[in-house]
C-alpha cells in the first residue's frame, strides 16, 4: 500500500516515517503540499494519506471532499489534537475516515494503518470483480452486438462502462447510436500522465446516464499510441468509477489483450456451434491456459444457439471441456435492424428472446455490494 503523508513539520513526518517503517508499506513524505492535495494524490497515487490538521487553519476541508470523491479507493487519515463533534462531523462530511488524536501510544496509527491495508485489498479483489472481457472465438461471433446490448441493459440498473479495445477497427458505440465519437481512448492514451477520474469522465460517451463507452480510436493508425500499460491504467481506474466495466475485445493475442484480461474477473468466448467456431475457441482455450487463467475465470456464450442444431451443448462441452455455457437465442431479422439503425435491441423488441437471455447473463456479473465503515463507525469501534 501506497502511504503519503503531508505535514508541514518535517519532525513530524520523520517521525511518522520511521514509525511506519517496520510495516512494510512504501511511505512518500510531502512537507507542506496540505495546498496541493488534489496534484499531490494525482502524482503520488496514495492508498492511504495520512494529514496532519494540528493546525485547523491548514486544513481545507472542501479540498479533501473533493479529493476523495475523485479516489474513492484512497483512506484519508487526519492526525488532530481535538475531539469537538463540531470538527469530526466535518471532516466525516468530507470523507475522513478516522481522526488520530497523537503518535503516542502508536498502536492505534498502526490499526488505523492496517485497517487502510485490508480496504485497499478488499476493494482490489472488489474491483476486479467488476471486469467483464468478451471475446468472440471467430470474426463475426457477435461478440460487439452481444457485449454492447449486455451493457445497455446491465444499465438499468448499475452504472456500466464498455471499454472498446478492437483498437483499430473498433466499432461498439456505432451499435447503440449514430454519429463518430467526439473522444476516444488514444486521446487518454496521449495524456496518460494525467489520467484521474474527471479525465477518464470526460473521455467516455453516454448512452443513457447509467450508460458510458470509452470508444475505439477513429483512426487504425491512432491504436500505436496505446500501450498495454495504458489498458491496465484505464480499467483498473475504472473499477473504482462504475460497477461494472465491460470489454469488446479482438482476437489478437498480444500484450494489450493479455493485460486487459489480467484486468477481467472473467472471460466470456463468444462462439457459434459450428466446428470453425468450436475449434477456434479451442485453441484460444489453450492460450488462456498457458496464461494460467483458471477454468472458473472462463464462460462460454453459444450466440444465435437453436436446440435444433447439429452441434448439441453436450457436444460443445465434450469438446471445450466443462465450461459455464450460456446460450442467447438466434433472431438475424430484429438484430440486423437493431445494429443497421444503431439502436440496442430492447428498444425495438424488449420481449425477444435475446433480451431474455441477456437479462439471465445479467446474473453472473452483478456486482458485490460495497459497505465501507464510515468514520463514525470507526470512532464508536474505539471508544
Ligand atoms: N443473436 C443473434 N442473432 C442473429 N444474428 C446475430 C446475433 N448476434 C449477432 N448477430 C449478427 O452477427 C453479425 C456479427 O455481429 P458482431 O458484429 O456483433 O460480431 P463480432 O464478433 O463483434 O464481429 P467482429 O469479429 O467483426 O468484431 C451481425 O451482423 C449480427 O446481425
Ligand atoms: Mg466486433
Amino acid at each position: 500500500m501506497n502511504i503519503v503523508i503531508i505535514s508541514e513539520d518535517r519532525q513530524l513526518l520523520q517521525n511518522i516515517q520511521t514509525l511506519l517503517a517496520r510495516t512494510g508499506h512504501e511511505i512518500a513524505l510531502a512537507p507542506g503540499k496540505s495546498s496541493e492535495l488534489s496534484a499531490c494524490a494525482t502524482d503520488l497515487a496514495p492508498d492511504l494519506l495520512l494529514l496532519d490538521a494540528r493546525h485547523r487553519q491548514a486544513i481545507d476541508f472542501a479540498q479533501i471532499e473533493r479529493v476523495s470523491l475523485e479516489r474513492p479507493g484512497m483512506t484519508v487519515i487526519l492526525l488532530a489534537d481535538t475531539d469537538s463533534p463540531a470538527f469530526l462531523m466535518e471532516a466525516m462530511r468530507a470523507g475522513v475516515r478516522e481522526v488520530l488524536p497523537s503518535l503516542q501510544p502508536a498502536q492505534p496509527l498502526f490499526d488505523a494503518v492496517e485497517r487502510a491495508a485490508a480496504k485497499v485489498q478488499a476493494a482490489q479483489a472488489m474491483d476486479t470483480a467488476k471486469v467483464h472481457a468478451f471475446i468472440g472465438t471467430s470474426g463475426g461471433s457477435g461478440t460487439t452486438f452481444l457485449v454492447t446490448n449486455f451493457g445497455y441493459q446491465l444499465a438499468q440498473f448499475h452504472k456500466v462502462l464498455l471499454v472498446d479495445l478492437n483498437l483499430q477497427f473498433g466499432d461498439a458505440l456505432s451499435y447503440l447510436q449514430d454519429g463518430k465519437a467526439p473522444r476516444t481512448i488514444d486521446d487518454i492514451c496521449r495524456d496518460i500522465k494525467r489520467l484521474d477520474a474527471p479525465l477518464l469522465a470526460a473521455s467516455t460517451i453516454k448512452i443513457t446516464p447509467n450508460y458510458s463507452i470509452l470508444a475505439a480510436p477513429e483512426e487504425p493508425s491512432q491504436a500505436t499510441d496505446v500501450k498495454p500499460e495504458h489498458v491496465a491504467a484505464i480499467l483498473k481506474l475504472a473499477a473504482t468509477q462504475y460497477d461494472i466495466v465491460l470489454l469488446d475485445l479482438p482476437r489478437m493475442v498480444d500484450a494489450t489483450l493479455i493485460s486487459a484480461l489480467d484486468q477481467a474477473a472473467s472471460i466470456f468466448l463468444v462462439l457459434q456451434a459450428s466446428v470453425p467456431h468450436l475449434r477456434n475457441a479451442d485453441k484460444l482455450l489453450s492460450v488462456f491456459r498457458s496464461l494460467d487463467y483458471t477454468r472458473d475465470k472462463i464462460e462460454l456464450i453459444v450466440n444465435r444457439y437453436e436446440k435444433r442444431s447439429d452441434i448439441t451443448l453436450d457436444k460443445i462441452k465434450r469438446t471445450l471441456g466443462p465450461l459455464e455455457i450460456h446460450t442467447i437465442a438466434n433472431g438475424y431479422r430484429q438484430v440486423s435492424t437493431a445494429i443497421n439503425q444503431g439502436v440496442p435491441l430492447v428498444q425495438l423488441e424488449s420481449r425477444h428472446g435475446v433480451i431474455r437471455n441477456l437479462s439471465d447473463l445479467g446474473d453472473t456479473v452483478t456486482p458485490p455490494a460495497d459497505h465501507p465503515a464510515g468514520l463514525f463507525e470507526r470512532l464508536f469501534r474505539r471508544a
